[in-house]
């Protein structure tokens, strides 16, 4: 077989494989496999650029970065959905549409109100061609890349499934429970703000500039709501169970329903079902089937009046507040914590909740004595919705927030502009040391076998590591003398603590525990900067330069830096060997093209993304800044660059080349 025809064989197979695995939770080749027959594809679409298709299974890891969002118009404006919270009035609705429609047969569809964000897909001729946020109803962003990165979402539909020459679709882009505490758990670890419930999380993830990231974060896709002007059946069932047909991912728990008694026996049954569902849903939706039916029924002017939403109760109980506990994390945050009266809800005894920070405490009023609602709504977290005052003791005095460190005594300090005071005793406060050395080993940084959140604990607590570089001389007598661990064990833990050395300088980075530098963010520092020798010489504009780096992180970098203890750490980690600069094939100068040049780059791209340009400019012996100034040598522009920096450019006399210049420049001759 020729490669064209083997590349349209692996796209097809690729693509009927990511169906199993994403959409039927059914894969039928090992992972391994699947990576292999990928590799291939990527490889022969390399050797034939001139078959390239935006929509091949390899395009789903996400390119260009994106400036902001293009607008666009809905051709179906995107309506809500009139809310109901009892069955009563489920049932209501139900009678109405039946006098509405009299003599008519009316069968209901039942399905999952999810809880996430709506997105609108357009397919032409079996191939996607936008996706668009629901905006305002009539205009929405197109967030096309971003939804590319999204396994379970069919780039291009399976040929002769009978999909209409163009149509569209509507779901609820979500982040499953999983992904959702996996991101949380990283954030909390990066001392990064925690999104509240999967709903955010999965709308702030569509919302990213870099759909690489994005496709990292496990989003998903459920699919309720054909539109078009031929759709394959006359009821929404039956098109649904089509677009299922064509590789969407709609819900099982879609159902015919044909009576009143039917419709109830559904809520009462998913009222408590639903907790094992893998995603977040807020409640249930009701539809009429027949879209000629729907047809008469017709629309208010916010939403449809053949659909309601039953919306689930977040589940909440009243405990009494044993004490407010304050908690040091391993950046030195202060978080207030409510010690509750154990209570049973939504299946889990909850007796502690946090109560995030100061000014959160005070809006609550939250008094010695009181008692307080607990509620498990869309979160998994518990939270803590208010006092019930009706029980509130007589004389009460309010929890006042701690102005010391709860731990060594050392007076608060609160960040202008931040809402949490913190410990500024770094290197005294036994649970910052303990917390960072903990940190050190986990999973996601220097992943150091044998030692996890206990034995780094124990390590910390007997004095035995005070710092991360003290991992580095642990010995297997020190080892084994704790809980009298076994030879065996105490070899697998230094055996782990060598292996760590190279994780690379990314998870390093990371695992430095520098406030507010997360994994993310840790990864894009570490790319801009090659080696941490590199970081520690940068200054604070030039840090700022970097993709994602703000004011916070450049400071916070520097004051790191500019401590003798660290550096001593970082001194003593590069003595023992720890990777400390990414691969030096890939970052070694490759020419000298524009040594000395400052350069600023502006707009999106075609042919790179802009940390690629950022990567190449450094690796061509070149500087890239972020604003423009009179030291500026030249302004790498894409399309929509700033209008300010353009004026300011053009002012100041400075250089504006595309990105075919750039890259005539980097390889004079070619
Ligand atoms: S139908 C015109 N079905 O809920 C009716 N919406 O409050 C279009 N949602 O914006 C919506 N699950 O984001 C429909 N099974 C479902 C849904 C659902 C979640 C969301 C959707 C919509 C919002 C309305």
């Amino acid at each position: 077989m020729d490669s064209t025809a083997r590349i349209f064989e692996l796209r097809d197979l690729l693509n009927t494989l990511n169906h199993q695995y994403y959409v039927l939770n059914a894969p039928t080749v090992s992972d391994q496999e699947f990576d292999m027959l990928m590799k291939e594809l990527e490889a022969l679409e390399a050797q034939h650029p001139e078959l390239d298709d935006p929509l091949s299974p390899t395009r789903r890891v996400g390119s260009d970065l994106t400036d902001s969002f293009e607008q666009f118009e809905h051709v179906y404006p995107m309506l809500s959905l009139a809310n109901t919270y009892t069955i009563a009035e489920v049932d209501d609705f139900v009678s109405r549409a039946k006098s509405a429609l009299p003599g008519d047969e009316v069968v209901i569809v039942g399905e999952m109100k999810f809880d996430g964000t709506s997105i609108a897909l357009t397919y032409e001729h079996g191939r996607l061609v936008r996706a668009v946020t629901r905006g305002d109803g009539t205009r929405g962003d197109v967030v096309t890349e971003n939804v590319k990165t999204i396994r379970s979402i069919p780039l291009t539909l399976p040929q002769g499934s009978g999909y209409p020459e163009v149509f569209e679709i509507r779901g609820e882009i979500v982040l499953p429970w999983k992904a959702f505490n996996r991101l949380n758990a990283e954030r909390e670890q990066a001392g990064e703000a925690l999104f509240a419930n999967p709903r955010n999380a999965a709308s702030g993830t569509l919302k990213m500039k870099d759909p690489t990231i994005v496709a990292t974060r496990g989003l998903d896709a459920y699919f309720y709501y054909l539109l078009g002007p031929q759709l394959p059946a006359d009821n929404h069932f039956d098109n649904m169970q089509a677009a299922r047909r064509w590789g969407f991912k709609v819900s099982d728990a879609m159902t015919l329903l044909k009576t009143i008694n039917e419709v109830d026996a559904y809520i009462n049954h998913w009222d408590t079902a639903r907790r094992e569902l893998p995603v977040a849903t807020d409640g249930l939706v009701f539809k009429v089937n027949s879209l000629r039916q729907q047809l008469n029924l017709g629309f208010t002017a916010k939403s449809p009046r053949w659909a309601i939403a039953y919306k689930f109760q977040a589940e909440r109980a009243a405990t009494p507040l044993r004490f407010v506990s304050f908690e040091v994390g391993r950046t030195g945050i202060i978080t207030p914590v409510a010690n509750l009266d154990p209570v049973l809800l939504s299946g889990t005894i909850v007796k502690r909740a946090s109560l995030h920070n100061q000014d959160i405490m005070e809006q609550l009023d939250i008094r010695h004595g009181d008692t307080l609602y607990v509620e498990k709504g869309g979160e998994i977290i518990p939270k803590i919705t208010g006092v019930d005052l009706a029980l509130r003791p007589e004389g009460t005095t309010p929890v006042e927030f701690v102005s010391h460190c709860p731990s060594c005594g050392t007076p608060l300090v609160r960040v202008e502009g931040e809402a949490a005071w913190s410990c500024p005793n770094k290197y005294g406060c036994k649970p910052q040391i303990c917390g960072r050395i903990e940190h050190f080993v986990g999973r996601r940084m220097m992943d150091i076998d044998g030692i996890g959140e206990e034995m780094a604990q124990a390590l910390c607590d007997r004095g035995l590591v005070e710092n991360v570089a003290d991992l580095y001389t642990l010995t297997a007598d020190q080892v084994k003398s704790l809980y009298l661990k076994g030879d065996k064990i105490a070899e697998r833990i230094l055996a782990g603590i060598e292996a760590s050395k190279t994780r690379g300088y990314d998870r390093l980075l990371y695992a430095l525990s520098i406030p507010y530098v997360g994994e993310t963010g840790a990864k894009k520092i570490a790319r801009a900067s090659g080696s941490l020798r590199r970081l520690m010489q940068l200054s604070e504009a030039e840090l700022m330069a970097i993709e994602d780096v703000g004011p916070n992180i450049a400071r916070a970098i520097i004051e790191y830096f500019a401590d003798p203890r660290n550096q001593a750490v970082v001194d003593r980690l590069e003595s023992y060997g720890v990777v400390m600069e990414t691969d030096t094939e890939a970052n070694a100068p490759v020419s000298d093209s524009l040594t000395g040049k400052s350069i600023v780059i502006s707009g999106t791209f075609a042919h790179h993304s802009r940390d690629e340009y950022k990567a190449m400019i450094e690796q061509h012996g070149g500087k890239n800044v972020s604003s423009i100034s009179k030291k500026t040598d030249m302004v790498l522009a894409g399309e929509n660059m700033g209008p300010a920096k353009l004026e300011k450019a053009t002012n100041l006399g400075i250089p504006i080349i595309d990105e075919d210049t750039f890259l005539s420049m980097l390889n004079p001759g070619q």
